[in-house]
C-alpha cells in the first residue's frame, strides 16, 4: 500500500514544529509510554514483526540486529544513533533532527528498553552545530517534564540521552568508526568479530542505528506493526524518505513508501528535469552506490528493487543529472572526495583512491591512454571487498557504474583530449584536472 500521508515528516514545515509542546499536542510520547509497558522482548517482537529495515545503508532488519544484543552480560549497554549523516547527497536525518527532535528521542528510548541500555548517544556529524544546539535545548524539555531521566513518567525505566558531536570526517558514519570516535579516538573503522552488538562501546553491546530508523520506531508503536509491515512492497516496508538533489525542479526530502519508482521520484515528486534538459543519469543512493541510466526509471526505488536494477538504496539520496554532465569528472569528483576521506587504516583504500584520481586527472588533462580506462578497473578491483569497512566498496562504485555505462566518455576524453559533453556555461572554468 502507498503511504497515503508523510508521517515522519507531517508537521516539519509548521511553525515550532520542533517543540516540545507542539509535540504533545500531536500526541507524542504515547507511542513510547505504550512500548515501554512491554517486556523488552516483546518490543523486538513488535519491531520484527513491522519488517523495519535499517535506513542507514544496508538495510539490514532492525528488530533482529536489536535481537543480537546478549541478555545475560552484567556490563552496560548501549544505543548510539548514527547522525553522521555525511554520505553526499543526503540531508534527511538532518531535517528530522531539526524539525522532529522529539521523535528521534521517543524511538531511542523504546530502542533501549529493548536492549535493556540505560543511555543513548545521538554521535552528530561536527558540521551541524545548529541542529545540537535544538536537540540539546529539546532534551532539556524532555528531562524538565520526565519524558527522559529516571523513573520516566512513573514506568521504572530509565534512560538518559547524550548528543555528541564528531568534527567532521565521513568514516565517522561508519558504525564501528564511529564508536571509536565516541571513545575519543580517531575514526578508524575496527576488525570484525566481534560485532557491536557483543563488543561495541567501551567494550560493551551496543546497538548502532540511524536516525531515520530509530525515527520510524514509535510509528510502529502507534499505529501498530501490521499498519507498518503494509506500508510499501513486502520485505521493504514502512515511510521512507528520499533526499532528491541535482537538476531537478524541486531538489528536497520528500517522504513515500518503498513501492516508488525512480520515474515517479524524479518526475512527480522533484517536478521533473530542471529547464527541461533529458536525464543522463541518476545515482539514487548517495555517491556510494552504482549510477542507473534512464533504462532504469522504472525500477522500484526499494532496497531489493534497486540492487535488482543494478544499485542499492543505500541513504536513499538521489543525485539526478542531466545530459550537460560529465561523466569522467563526476568519477574524478567523487574519486576526490574518497581520496580526501578515507581514514588510511587500509591500504588498499588509501592507495587505491588517490592512484585511481591520478589516473582519472591525467584523462581529464587530455593525456590519458585506451589502457587507463582497465588500469582503473584493476586499482577497483583491488579494492572492493578488500577492506576493513565498506567504504572500499563505495569508492570504487561511481569508477566501475560510470566506466560500465558511460565507457565512449572515458574513451572521448583519451582520443580526442577533451569532454565528449560540452561544458555547461553556469560551471563556469574550474576543473578538477587543475586542482591539486
Ligand atoms: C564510510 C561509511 C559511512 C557511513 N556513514 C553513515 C552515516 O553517516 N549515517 C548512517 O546512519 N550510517 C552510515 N553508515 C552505515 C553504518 O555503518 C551503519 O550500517 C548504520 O548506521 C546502521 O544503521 P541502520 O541499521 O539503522 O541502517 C556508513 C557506512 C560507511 C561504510
Amino acid at each position: 500500500m502507498r503511504l497515503a500521508e508523510p508521517v515522519l515528516t507531517a508537521h516539519v514545515t509548521e511553525p515550532n514544529a520542533h517543540t516540545l509542546e507542539r509535540y504533545l499536542e500531536w500526541g507524542g510520547y504515547q507511542a513510547m509510554l505504550k512500548a515501554l509497558a512491554q517486556a523488552p522482548g516483546e518490543v523486538i517482537e513488535t519491531v520484527k514483526q513491522s519488517g523495519l529495515r535499517g535506513r542507514g545503508g544496508a538495510g539490514f532488519p532492525t528488530g533482529m540486529k536489536w535481537g543480537f544484543v546478549p541478555k545475560d552480560v552484567a556490563r552496560p549497554k548501549y544505543l548510539c544513533v548514527n547522525a553522521d549523516e555525511s554520505e553526499p547527497g543526503t540531508f534527511k536525518d538532518h531535517l528530522l533532527m531539526e524539525r522532529n527532535p522529539h521523535l528521534l528521542f521517543e524511538g531511542s528510548v523504546i530502542a533501549c528498553h529493548s536492549i535493556g541500555a540505560k543511555v543513548a548517544y545521538i554521535y552528530i556529524r561536527g558540521e551541524f552545530y545548529h541542529v545540537q544546539r535544538v536537540l540539546e535545548a529539546e532534551l532539556a524539555k524532555a528531562y524538565a517534564e520526565g519524558y527522559l531521566g529516571k523513573n520516566i513518567r512513573g514506568t521504572g525505566v530509565d534512560c538518559d540521552i547524550y548528543v555528541h558531536r564528531g568534527a567532521g570526517a565521513y568514516e565517522a558514519g561508519e558504525e564501528s568508526a564511529l564508536l571509536e570516535s565516541l571513545e575519543g579516538k580517531r575514526a578508524q573503522p575496527r576488525l570484525r568479530p566481534p560485532f557491536p552488538a557483543v563488543v561495541g562501546l567501551y567494550g560493551c553491546p551496543t546497538i548502532i542505528n540511524n536516525v531515520e530508523t530509530i525515527a520510524n520506531v514509535p510509528l510502529i508503536f502507534e499505529k501498530g506493526p501490521e499498519w507498518f509491515a503494509s506500508i510499501g512492497p513486502e520485505k521493504n516496508s514502512g515511510p521512507k524518505l528520499y533526499c532528491i538533489s541535482g537538476h531537478v525542479a524541486r531538489p528536497g526530502v520528500y517522504e513515500t513508501s518503498m513501492d516508488v519508482t525512480l520515474r515517479e521520484l524524479v518526475y512527480d515528486f522533484a517536478g521533473g528535469m530542471k529547464d527541461g534538459r533529458a536525464l543522463k543519469a541518476i545515482i539514487p543512493g548517495g555517491s556510494s552506490v552504482n549510477v542507473l541510466t534512464p533504462d532504469a526509471l522504472d525500477a522500484q526505488a526499494s532496497f531489493d528493487g534497486l540492487v535488482k536494477a543494478g544499485s542499492m538504496l543505500g541513504s536513499a539520496a538521489m543525485m539526478v543529472m542531466d545530459e550537460t554532465t560529465d561523466m569522467v569528472w563526476l568519477a574524478a569528483n567523487l574519486t576526490h572526495f574518497y581520496k580526501h576521506e578515507s581514514c588510511g587504516k587500509c591500504t588498499p583504500c588509501r592507495e587505491g583512491s588517490d592512484w585511481m584520481y591520478k589516473v582519472l586527472q591525467k584523462i581529464l588533462r587530455g593525456e590519458g591512454q585506451l589502457r587507463d580506462i582497465d588500469l582503473l578497473l584493476s586499482i577497483a578491483d583491488q579494492i572492493g571487498g578488500k577492506t576493513l569497512c565498506p567504504f572500499g566498496d563505495a569508492e570504487i562504485a561511481p569508477v566501475v557504474s560510470t566506466i560500465q555505462h558511460f565507457r565512449h566518455e572515458y574513451e572521448h576524453y583519451i582520443r580526442e583530449g577533451r569532454s565528449l559533453v560540452p561544458r555547461a556555461p553556469w560551471r563556469g572554468s574550474g576543473s578538477l584536472a587543475h586542482a591539486h
